[in-house]
């Protein structure tokens, strides 16, 4: 069945994304009118509470969560209407039938969004399969952490397989759902004077940057046993490789768009001892606040990275030869996502004889928290040359925030919520991305593991450990910093 189902189920309704994402975003979906009125929405967790008791909860966390330009009175109540509430102990089947009780007619198609802990998925599926909430009017969206390696990650994928479709399964990966990493595609495939110099022959590197400001944020258990390599760079990072480095799909369409980018992350290298860096951050100051190291955060002493870059090289035609630099990291100096292209000099500098000096074009395009396109091109200084010419580097700018002033900013789980409800599947992930994600993720740890890789101490605040910068600039290249 395509088009608009008219049931969502959200399991872990009462956890933390729940409350500061996915109920912000189905408010604002409805405040907008993108969902139908008769859409119904309904929450399920471990405690015991009537519906009255969640609405009140949700009402909660929209006061705390939304901007406060976007909360309207009647429409926040007309919102908390729609929401119902079952409790639920996934881990055995017992409960699932008063679910599908709850829920009652699904004719109209139920959407389920499930973010859960990774020991609850299989017991989750087998008890909605046993309820029958798992029929051809059924499609589940899947949140991470979907496994922390391959094996694990193709158990739960099993499982999943085991009831519902390739089609039907929905893996989220939030960066996907965020309007500037869509834009990517749109830069790429809507402007001609981009592609025929993306490639080999026009571009010298490629730098990504997901740097954060934030620490643990009490999230020890999940960190500590995760760490910044499978935490951020087997999804969201290698999405944004993925999206950079493809060849063109021949359409939108949820097929073509994945399968280009699949053959990007097949193609990735293994990566070299000496091109990857491990770091954790100790203590230090962010915006001018003094700032506690990882291992008081956590507790005690830890090898989890919390910083890490790659050299990465994607063994194809178009990018022979182009590294693409990766660097991610928590208590970093700025919060920033950005993704850097770096294109080669022209081949001969006509100005060189009158002092001109050249620097290559660089193209940023910045993701998070500004939303802009910036072009470095060069140019000459204003004068009459008389002591020779003069060339600077000058930005080209593309501010989306100002050129779309307009259109209202959205949570990336927004987008992906109603794709979900809508059955749109582009900006999912397919299991054959995930898995060659994996293998490349698997390859980089057992190397850690094997040549005895050690997270290096960087101070907070800082742009991660010096091996960091030994990594590029043994290259002769600078991160854009
Ligand atoms: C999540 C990670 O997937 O992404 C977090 O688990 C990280 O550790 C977050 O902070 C970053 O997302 P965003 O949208 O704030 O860049």
């Amino acid at each position: 069945m395509q088009g608009s189902y008219s049931t969502l189920l959200l399991f872990g309704a009462t956890g933390d994304l729940a409350k500061r994402k996915l109920l912000p975003s189905l408010y604002a979906l409805h405040e907008d009118g993108l969902v139908a009125p008769d859409l119904r929405i309904f929450g399920t967790a471990r405690s015991a509470m009537s519906d009255g008791e969640y609405q009140a909860l949700a009402r909660e966390a929209l006061l705390q969560y939304l901007p406060d330009d976007r909360r309207d009175e009647s429409k926040l109540q007309s919102f908390l209407d729609r929401l119902a509430y079952q409790a639920l102990d996934a881990s055995t089947i017992e409960g699932f039938d008063a679910l599908a009780k709850k829920l009652g007619d699904i004719s109209g198609g139920l959407s389920i969004f499930l973010s859960t802990a990774p020991f609850l998925f299989e017991p989750t599926i087998k008890g909605l399969d046993a309820a029958s909430l798992t029929g051809e009017n059924v499609r589940i969206g899947l949140e991470k952490p979907l496994g922390n390696d391959l094996q694990s990650s193709g158990v739960i994928n099993d499982a999943v397989a085991s009831v519902f479709p390739e089609e039907r399964i929905f893996r989220i990966d939030h960066y996907l759902g965020k309007e500037t990493v869509q834009n990517l595609m749109a830069l790429r495939f809507a402007n001609m004077m981009f592609e025929p110099l993306w490639n080999s022959q026009g571009i010298d590197h490629v730098q990504i940057t997901v740097s954060e400001t934030v620490g643990l944020e009490g999230r020890h258990g999940f960190y500590d046993d995760t760490g910044a390599l499978r935490d951020m760079v087997q999804n969201h990072m290698l999405q944004l490789l993925a999206l950079t480095a493809m060849e063109a799909p021949a359409n939108l369409d949820s097929t073509s768009v994945r399968d280009e980018k699949v053959k990007v992350l097949r193609n990735l290298r293994k990566v070299a001892p000496d091109e990857m860096v491990r770091g954790q951050y100790g203590d230090g100051a962010i915006d001018g606040k003094s700032v506690k190291s990882y291992a008081e955060d956590f507790g005690k002493a830890s090898d989890t990275e919390t910083f890490v870059a790659i050299k990465a090289h994607v063994d194809n035609w178009r990018w022979n030869g182009v590294p693409f630099y990766l660097r991610t990291g928590k208590r970093m100096a700025e919060r920033r996502s950005e993704i850097a292209i770096q294109f080669k000099c022209v081949p001969h500098n006509i100005f060189a004889e009158r002092g001109g000096k050249l620097n290559a074009n660089r193209l940023v395009i910045r993701l998070q928290p500004e939303e802009y396109v910036r072009l470095q091109v060069m140019a000459k200084e204003p004068g009459m040359d008389r002591e020779g010419v003069v060339l600077r580097e000058v930005p080209l700018d593309l501010s989306l925030t100002q050129a779309f002033s307009k259109a209202q900013r959205r949570i990336a789980y927004e987008r992906l919520l109603l794709d979900l409800i809508d059955g749109d599947p582009t900006l999912f992930v397919r299991r054959d991305e995930v898995e060659a994600q994996w293998r490349w993720i698997d390859d980089i740890r057992a190397t850690w593991a094997r040549e005895e890789i050690e997270a290096k101490l960087y101070g907070s605040g800082s742009w991660g450990p010096a091996g960091s910068i030994a990594l590029t600039e043994r290259d002769g290249v600078s991160w854009n910093e």
